[in-house]
C-alpha cells in the first residue's frame, strides 16, 4: 500500500485537508501529516486539529513567519529532509499557499508524486502570491484534483493530460456537511456577540493586495462603515493577525466594525449560516458561504471561484466604498436559491481512492 504524506501549513488547508485525512484514517491507510508551522498562534493551527479531530502531524517544520522568499525556502528544506528519511510514494497538498509550493515543489525533484487537491484554480492576476504558487504546483503534480469542470478544462488549455486530472469536488463541502450539524450543538457563537440570526453582516478580510496596501485596507474599512451606517445592523470582523498587524502600523480606525480575533471552525460555521450577508476576501469563505446560501460580497478585483459568480452566490465589488454599497444591495436583494456548484461532498472519498488506487 502508498506511503501517503498529507502537507498541511495555515488554517484553510488543516480545514480543507481533514474529509480526505479522515477518509485515510477510515480506510487504515499508511499516511502521516507534516505540519509546515506556516501557521502556528493557537486558533489559525491547534484549535482545527482538535476540533475536526485529526491526528497530531508526525513532524511540525515550524517555518514560521518571514518574507515570501525566505518561508518557502525554510519549507522546501525541511520537507527534503523529511521526504529523504520516510521515502513516501505520494504527498499530497491542498490549495495555493506557500506551504503548497515548497512541499510540490520538494517532492517533484525527488521523484515522488504530487497529488494537488483543489487544482486549477485562476485568477488571472500574477501580482498575487498565491496565483503563482497555484500554476507552478498544478505544474508539478501527477494527480490533479480539479473541484469543478471548470477548473478542469483550465488546466487542459494549460496543456495538463488529461489522465492526470480527476474532478472530485471540493472538499470544503465535506467539511461543511461533516460540520454543520455539530457547530449547531456548540454553545450559540451568536449569544456570546449578542447578535441574532440574519441581522448582522459577516466580514474577514486578511489578502496581502489588501491589507499591505493602507489605500485599499483604508477603502475598504471606509466603505463597511458606511455599510453599517446604511443598514444600521452590525458588522462582525473576525480578525486575521495580518490584518490586525496592518490596522496598528497603519492607524486605520473604524467606528462601526467589531472586530474580534479569529474563530474556531464550528463558531465562524455558525456565524457564516446565520449571517444577512458575507463580505471576504478569503478564497474559502466565498465557497461556504454559497454552500450555506448566504449571499457573498468579495472584495477583491478578481476571483479564482468564478463559479460562486456564475450561480448568483457572489459578486465581485473591488475596493471601493460605493461599489461595495452597491454590490452589498444588490446581494441583499437577490434570491438565494443557487445551486451548490463544488459537488456533493464525497471529495475527499474520490482524492483518496485515486491515491491509494494509483
Ligand atoms: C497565508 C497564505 C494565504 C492564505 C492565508 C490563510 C501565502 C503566500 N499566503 O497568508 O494565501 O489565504 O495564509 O489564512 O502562503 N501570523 C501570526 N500567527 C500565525 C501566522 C501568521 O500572527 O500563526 C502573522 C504574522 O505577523 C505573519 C502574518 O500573520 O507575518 C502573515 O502570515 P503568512 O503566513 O505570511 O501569510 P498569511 O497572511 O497568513
Ligand atoms: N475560518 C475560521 N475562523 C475564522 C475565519 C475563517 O475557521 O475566524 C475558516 C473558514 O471557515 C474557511 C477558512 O477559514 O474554511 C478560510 O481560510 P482563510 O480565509 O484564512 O484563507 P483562504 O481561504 O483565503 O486561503
Amino acid at each position: 500500500m502508498n506511503l501517503v504524506v498529507v502537507v498541511c501549513g495555515t488554517r484553510p488547508e488543516i480545514i480543507k485537508m481533514a474529509p480526505v485525512i479522515t477518509e485515510l484514517e477510515r480506510r487504515s491507510a499508511k499516511f502521516f501529516i507534516l505540519h509546515t508551522g506556516q501557521h502556528y498562534s493557537y486558533n489559525l493551527d491547534k484549535v482545527f486539529f482538535e476540533q475536526l479531530q485529526i491526528p497530531q502531524a508526525k513532524y511540525n517544520l515550524e517555518v514560521g513567519s518571514g518574507s515570501h522568499a525566505e518561508q518557502t525556502a525554510r519549507i522546501l528544506t525541511g520537507v527534503e529532509k523529511v521526504l529523504l528519511q520516510e521515502e513516501p510514494d505520494v504527498l499530497l497538498v491542498e490549495g495555493d499557499t506557500n506551504s503548497v509550493l515548497g512541499g510540490a515543489l520538494a517532492a517533484v525533484k525527488l521523484h515522488i508524486k504530487v497529488g494537488h487537491v483543489e487544482a486549477g484554480l485562476r485568477s488571472y492576476d500574477r501580482t498575487m502570491p498565491e496565483e503563482i504558487n497555484r500554476i507552478l504546483t498544478d505544474h508539478c503534480s501527477d494527480y490533479l484534483f480539479a473541484p469543478t469542470d471548470k477548473a478542469k478544462t483550465t488546466l487542459l488549455s494549460e496543456g495538463i493530460p488529461e489522465k492526470n486530472i480527476s474532478v472530485t469536488g471540493n472538499t470544503i463541502v465535506d467539511a461543511v456537511y461533516q460540520n454543520l450539524s455539530k457547530a449547531g450543538q456548540k454553545p450559540d457563537a451568536l449569544d456570546v456577540l449578542n447578535l441574532r440570526s440574519k441581522e448582522y453582516f459577516l466580514v474577514t478580510l486578511h489578502r496581502q493586495e489588501n491589507v499591505d496596501n493602507r489605500q485599499r485596507f483604508a477603502s475598504i474599512l471606509h466603505g463597511l462603515d458606511r455599510l453599517a451606517d446604511e443598514f444600521k445592523l452590525p458588522i462582525i470582523y473576525p480578525i486575521h493577525p495580518r490584518s490586525q498587524k496592518r490596522i496598528n502600523d497603519y492607524q486605520l480606525r473604524s467606528q462601526n466594525l467589531t472586530l474580534i480575533d479569529p474563530v474556531d471552525y464550528l463558531g465562524f460555521l455558525q456565524l457564516e449560516n446565520n449571517a444577512r450577508l458575507i463580505l471576504t476576501d478569503s478564497g474559502g469563505v466565498q465557497e461556504e458561504s454559497c454552500i450555506l446560501r448566504v449571499p457573498c460580497v468579495t472584495l477583491r478585483d478578481n476571483t479564482e471561484r468564478p463559479e460562486t459568480v456564475d450561480v448568483g452566490a457572489n459578486i465581485i465589488a473591488g475596493v471601493g466604498p460605493e461599489d461595495i454599497y452597491r454590490c452589498s444591495k444588490t446581494m441583499l436583494d437577490r434570491e438565494n436559491n443557487w445551486q451548490n456548484p463544488f459537488g456533493d461532498g464525497k471529495a475527499g472519498e474520490r482524492i483518496v481512492d485515486t491515491i491509494l488506487g494509483g
